[in-house]
């Protein structure tokens, strides 16, 4: 009876609502009801990426408290190419930065199959037209057997990687065992961000004395960014890590057609890029494994997509470590080929899906994902995600998860988190001589 009465009610309400707001559209209440399912306490701000400069609402690492001035230092040192002085030979010094091979236009990925930072040349529009420079043989390059991740909405990534190997806390947790070469720096109890930019700026080759640094005129803002740091520990690889990880955590995709209408503004999505983000979170399923404000999860499944070596990578093969995702870093059997969930904002923005680069359309990505056939014969089926299946969706169903994948999770305005120039005066992304007349630097 109760029951009844209360659809009676809803009902009643529904009706009032259609008659006397003209502004009332059943798409918004479904996907809001759906939201408020899924989220804890019911408060579908728990989808809301915060502003970037909302401090106190971005996820911060373990010692390493957001400051203005950190953020600052972070986003010229990121772009920095003049840092490229540990190039493998001598024109390759100062051609390479970290947005090499995260392209802020290619949403923060490389804009090709896989990025090439030293021994790499040219760029294109978006990063596309990079190929191998004259003198480095392929196995010189510094390219990894996997597609670089996005960075857009990293500060909800507590454990950094496809396979998460970085990072003390969170799900590894018990993993110290396997704290070994390049993840010794896990034993500082630093968070991923803050343990893997340690390691990456040595991995891709960048000098970071203080002589160089200040040559360079950096001394005055890591000063202002690390008051409390003695001087003779302010300027290293610890401190450029700091402010690399406070800067990647205000790379928020804030002003994405979704975060607009959580906020309120129901005309940000169409008809069909609603009906596609019910999709999402309801039929389709997404939302078992992209979770949350960043629609990720520090969760690891196999989908059993190719590897890199499968689709034309530099310098990778069978048995690359990258290959075994989680199981690479952890050995066991259980979390082979296990990759962790990605964030998927801006994937609109660089056509290489998955980290072997295997799709090239969000429409093929989501056909993948309703066909559940895994495309990989190396992946054994008993690793396969029992999420990984076939959906069922009708062509314009997947037509419009297509859609929402595109236009709702696409914020059109990245081009605020980069700087107008760096101290060096350098060309960046790149710095090699193709790619300063692509970017228009001569
Ligand atoms: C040569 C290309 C290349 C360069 C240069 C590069 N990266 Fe990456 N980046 C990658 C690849 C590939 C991955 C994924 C690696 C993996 O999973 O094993 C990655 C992953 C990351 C991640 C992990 C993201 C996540 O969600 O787990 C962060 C953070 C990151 N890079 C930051 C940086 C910073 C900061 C720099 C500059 C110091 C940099 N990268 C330079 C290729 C590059
Ligand atoms: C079983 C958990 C799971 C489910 C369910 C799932 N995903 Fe994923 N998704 C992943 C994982 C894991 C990856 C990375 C796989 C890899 O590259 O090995 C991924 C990758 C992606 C990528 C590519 C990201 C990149 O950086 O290349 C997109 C886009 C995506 N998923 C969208 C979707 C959509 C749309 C759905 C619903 C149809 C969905 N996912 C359902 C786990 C899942």
């Amino acid at each position: 009876m109760m029951k009844h009465l209360f659809t009676l009610v809803l009902l009643a309400a529904l009706i009032f609502a259609c008659t006397h707001d003209p502004l009332f559209n059943p798409l918004d209440y479904q996907l809001e009801t759906r939201l408020q399912e899924l989220s804890p306490g019911g408060d579908i701000n728990y989808f809301r990426l915060p502003d970037s400069d909302d401090f106190n609402s971005i996820p911060q690492g373990v010692g390493n408290r957001l400051t203005p001035e950190k953020v600052a230092l972070g986003k010229m040192l990121f772009y920095e190419t003049g840092l490229g002085e540990d190039a493998k030979y001598q024109n390759g010094k100062d051609t390479y930065s970290c947005s090499t091979c995260h392209v802020p236009s290619a949403g923060f990925m490389p804009g090709r199959l896989q990025g090439i930072a030293d021994g790499g040349v040219g760029f294109g529009l978006n990063g596309e037209s990079r190929s191998m420079m004259n003198g480095y043989d392929e196995s010189e390059l510094d390219v990894q057997g996997a597609r670089a991740l996005s960075l857009l909405n990293v500060a909800y990534v507590t454990n950094t990687t496809w396979s998460g190997q970085f990072g003390a806390n969170f799900v590894n947790e018990g993993t110290e065992y396997a704290w070994t070469d390049i993840r010794e720096v896990n034993h500082m109890g630093l968070d991923g961000l803050e343990a893997q930019n340690i390691e990456g700026t040595i991995i891709h080759r960048m000098r970071l004395s203080r002589g160089l640094l200040d040559t360079l005129g950096y001394l005055p803002m890591f000063d202002a960014a690390f008051p409390e740091f003695p001087e003779s520990e302010r300027y290293n690889r610890v401190t450029t890590s700091l402010a690399l990880s406070a800067y990647l955590r205000t790379l928020l995709a804030n002003e994405a057609p979704f975060q607009r209408w959580l906020k309120g503004e129901q005309d940000a999505m169409d008809e069909q890029v609603k009906t596609g983000a019910l999709l999402f979170f309801g039929k389709a399923g997404c939302y078992r494994c992209h979770k949350g404000a960043s629609l990720n999860s520090v969760e690891f499944h196999a989908i059993g997509v190719r590897d890199l070596y499968q689709t034309g990578g530099f310098n990778t093969g069978p048995d690359d470590i990258r290959n075994f995702g989680r199981g690479g870093f952890t050995g066991k059997e259980e979390d082979m080929r296990k990759f962790k969930v990605p964030g998927i904002y801006n994937m609109a923005d660089s056509p290489f899906y998955f980290h072997g680069s295997s799709k090239h359309s969000l429409h093929d990505v989501v056909e993948y994902f309703n066909k559940g056939i895994p495309e990989n014969p190396d992946v054994p089926a008993s690793q396969i995600s029992s999420f990984f299946h076939p959906l069922n969706l009708t062509d314009e169903e997947v037509q419009d998860l297509a859609e929402f994948l595109k236009k709702g999770l696409h914020d059109p305005n990245l081009q605020r988190y980069v700087p107008s120039s760096v101290l060096s005066g350098n060309c960046f992304p790149n710095n090699d001589p193709l790619s300063r007349a692509h970017l228009g630097c001569e």
